[in-house]
């Protein structure tokens, strides 16, 4: 599982360069089943999580090398449309190959995701998006079998704005014959870069980024492209969340500030001063700190589930009363009982987390139980006293890259130990 040990106490400073984001490279690892030809991916972020979608290629028939962040995958030798089990219980979000297959091959077959450690996380509106495009979908001992002679036209009312549903759909949708509305769709940037990135292979999607996405069925695909992944938003966020909590002066470059207007609205409600430019903001301490009397997660632009655990960290240190409520993920609280080891207090009312603000912290032995909580322990391990020991090392290393070496170049004192 591997864990981070970090000696607290030490003020962030510098500059630190965000990564390209995992919840766009993921989405567009599985598009490149589509064109049969060559995609060269460059900015990827090699995570955990990318290494499994890297495997689901392979085991599809992809030939796929890498060298530093860059990714080139031959999709044109596919042999199989079935995504294999082992793979799919390793990462959720390889539901998306389902779409992406079906338009390829108009066959696919995946095992059902499950739950996670956010909680229950179904794929009815995936499922039921794609029965209205005219795919027939057989359930078969946890085996979802999704086959049709010809994806039709619709019109796709999303009961919530999913992100992953609504990348199936558009995945699903790239040969139909006509053309396929999703409305209520996710406007999440990442859904941007991957409409951005099939656009340039030959897709005719408008409207990503907005409430109703359109796509026009085309014939074909171009046989090769080269793309750039965008910037990590989280990664970026995460970093502001942890020079906040040491009242360092820190500028995270290679972000663009308004994928994190919410966020940043927050630190400066706080009292953090905010710097922006065209590609990077910068935080530093200001005169007085404030806790945030109420601060609920919903899709984007509005504020992150992402950064949930990690703001709730730093909210933790602030003196007062703050009120978070999760609206997206209803298990988003594991980190609550590991930050009150720490000496956190907060305490659970449902959704609602009510965080009454403490001076110091003490380092314990803590665990990590999913990505994003995990970030947030790391987070309170700079403020506190003495050695904190994050386990489950794992779960973040599945979306941050080089967390150890980018938070030791800012001053921070933090090992990564892999067992
Ligand atoms: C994506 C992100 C994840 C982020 C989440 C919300 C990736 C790889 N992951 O996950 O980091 O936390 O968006 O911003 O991009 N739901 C249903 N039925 C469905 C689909 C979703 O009930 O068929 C529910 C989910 O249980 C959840 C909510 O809708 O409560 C949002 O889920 P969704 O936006 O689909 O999240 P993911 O795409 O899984």
């Amino acid at each position: 599982m591997g864990k981070y040990i970090i000696e607290g106490k030490n003020k962030l400073s510098g500059e630190v360069f965000t990564s390209g984001a995992k919840n766009a490279v993921l989405p567009i690892l599985a598009s490149t089943v589509l064109n049969g030809g060559i995609c060269v991916l460059k900015n990827v972020p090699m995570l955990l999580d990318t290494f499994v979608a890297i495997d689901i290629l392979k085991d599809l028939g992809c030939k796929v090398d890498y060298s530093e962040n860059t990714v080139v995958i031959n999709s044109k030798d596919i042999n199989k449309t079935q995504v294999k089990e082992d793979l799919v219980k390793k990462m959720r979000s390889s539901i998306i190959f389902l779409g992406a297959l079906l338009s390829r091959f108009k066959e696919a077959s995946i095992s059902y995701p499950g739950g996670c450690n956010l909680g229950k996380r179904p794929i009815d509106f995936h499922l039921d998006a794609f029965k209205n495009m005219g795919i027939n979908i057989e359930e078969d001992n946890n085996l979802i079998k999704a086959k049709t002679d010809n994806i039709k036209e619709a019109v796709i009312n999303l009961p919530f704005k999913s992100v992953g549903a609504t990348q199936n759909v558009i995945l699903a949708s790239i040969f139909v014959k006509g053309r396929v509305v999703i409305k209520n769709c996710a406007k999440e940037p990442e859904i941007i870069d991957m409409a951005n990135f099939l656009n340039k292979l030959g897709a005719n999607i408008k409207g990503a980024g907005t409430d109703v996405i359109t796509i026009t069925g085309v014939d074909k695909l171009k046989d090769f492209i080269e793309y750039e992944i965008m910037p990590d938003r989280i990664e970026a966020g995460t970093f502001l969340c942890m020079a906040a909590i040491t009242d360092g002066n820190v500028k995270v470059k290679n972000i663009p500030p308004i994928y994190l207007k919410a966020l940043t609205d927050v630190l400066q409600k706080i009292g953090y001063i905010i710097e922006e430019d065209k590609n990077s903001i910068a935080i530093k301490q200001g005169n007085n700190k404030n806790p945030i009397d109420f601060l609920e997660t919903k899709p984007y632009p509005y504020f992150p589930t992402d950064l949930q655990p990690q703001i709730m960290s730093l909210l933790a240190t602030i003196k007062g009363t703050s009120i978070i409520k999760e609206n997206i993920f209803e298990a988003r609280d594991k980190h609550i009982k590991e930050l009150n080891k720490l000496g956190c207090n907060i305490l659970t009312d449902k959704d609602m987390f009510i965080i009454n603000g403490v001076k110091s912290l003490k380092g314990d032995t803590v665990f990590s139980k999913d990505l994003r909580g995990g970030a947030c322990l790391i987070c309170a391990g700079l403020f506190a006293e003495g050695k904190t020991i994050v386990e489950g090392a794992c779960y973040i290393n599945r979306g941050y890259e080089n967390l150890d070496k980018k938070l030791s170049i800012l001053g921070a004192n933090i090992k990564y130990i892999k067992d």
